[in-house]
């Protein structure tokens, strides 16, 4: 396959790199990906992670067995592990579809490059949509707050709500950033503070709790937060605190904004209650674990609820900014996202 290069995924020489998104941003660590085992734990373990490049990456490792001669049998049976490896965004199935249609080509290896390489192709002029369409809806001066990490790192392009802001800003209209540190993996504190550093971005971090009270001070102009799955009636999954916020937004008439590729809708899915949500590991809140070891603070025994997702009704949402346009509520009441 050719040589490709997005901020966190890398072919090279027929392997598969991925920059180790939990090492970001004090070690960038590039991490041999070429097999199912080593995707699915990479996926797991959130080293690679938002929702548009998990199908991405799940996309480019199949393609690049064919090319290392795995059978159509071994492939259709990397591609059910590949759909499983996390339940949430809907963008790995998606992807992961179009990819089951060109193994079923009568030349599947090149039908199956062809069609990664396109995936990651869309993915980046999906972004660049986004980004065109989110920023007209932010005005002079704005100061924006957005959660969890929806940036270079979780696309293949510039992001959803994280592109959209940079290109605000490009454009002269963004003043500050609030940053919701995003517990308990810290997407926010660690990805989306170190991209908007690096791309020059005026902003400041603050813990998840802080956002109602910036809020009630008259700091925040708007919401900016990505989507995991979007239901046919417009509720969001998204990284769990997302609720919290448009409810804080609602209550304080802040818009809410939800920027996503469609590759992040599910028409089949009627609405937030049908969306399977991701538990994870007690220890994510019982302690904290890095390079530097593991440190628990809860008692060893304690229980822990850790869902990584939470609903958004379509109620509290202002617009939904997808690569064809800006939707609104009315359009989403009549149906726009069950139709396609
Ligand atoms: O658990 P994560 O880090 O994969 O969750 C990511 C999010 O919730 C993002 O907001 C979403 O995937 C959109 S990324 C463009």
């Amino acid at each position: 396959m050719q040589t490709l290069q997005t901020t966190s995924l890398r072919v090279e020489g027929n392997q598969f790199w991925i920059l180790d998104q939990q090492a970001l941003p004090q070690q960038k660590n590039w991490l041999p990906a070429d097999s199912v085992e080593a995707l699915v734990g990479h996926i797991h373990a959130l080293r690679v992670r938002g929702a548009p490049l998990i199908g991405l990456s799940a996309s480019l490792l199949l393609a690049l067995l064919a090319e290392r001669g795995a059978s159509r049998e071994a492939l259709a049976a990397a591609l059910e592990t590949l759909r499983a490896a996390r339940p949430t965004a809907v963008n790995l199935m998606n992807n992961l579809d179009r990819m089951r249609a060109a193994l079923a080509q009568p030349d599947y290896v090149p039908a199956l490059v062809t069609e990664a390489l396109r995936l990651v192709e869309e993915d980046r002029a999906l972004c660049d949509r986004i980004a065109e369409a989110g920023a007209a809806l932010v005005p002079p001066g704005s100061r924006l707050l957005t959660h969890c990490n929806t940036g270079g790192l979780a696309t293949a392009g510039r992001g959803t709500a994280l592109g959209v802001i940079a290109h605000a800003f490009e454009t002269g209209k963004v003043a500050n950033v609030w940053v919701d540190e995003t517990r308990p993996l810290l997407q926010g504190g660690r990805l989306t503070a170190w991209e908007l550093g690096e791309w020059g971005v005026p902003y400041r971090l603050i813990t998840d709790s802080m956002a109602a009270s910036l809020m009630a001070q008259g700091e925040v102009d708007a919401v900016w937060v990505g989507a995991d799955r979007i239901a046919a009636n417009g509720d969001v999954a998204n990284k769990i605190g997302t609720y919290s916020l448009a409810v804080l937004a609602h209550y304080h008439r802040i818009p809410f904004y939800v920027a996503a590729p469609q590759t992040t809708l599910d028409p089949a899915c009627p609405n937030g209650a049908a969306i399977p949500i991701e538990q994870r590991a007690a220890t994510e809140i019982t302690g904290v674990a890095g390079s530097f070891g593991t440190v628990q603070w809860a008692p060893e025994q304690a229980a822990v609820y850790n869902p990584a997702f939470d609903v958004t009704p379509a109620e509290l949402i202002s617009a939904w900014v997808l690569d064809s346009g800006v939707v609104t509520p009315e359009q989403v009441r009549d149906g726009v996202f069950a139709a396609r």
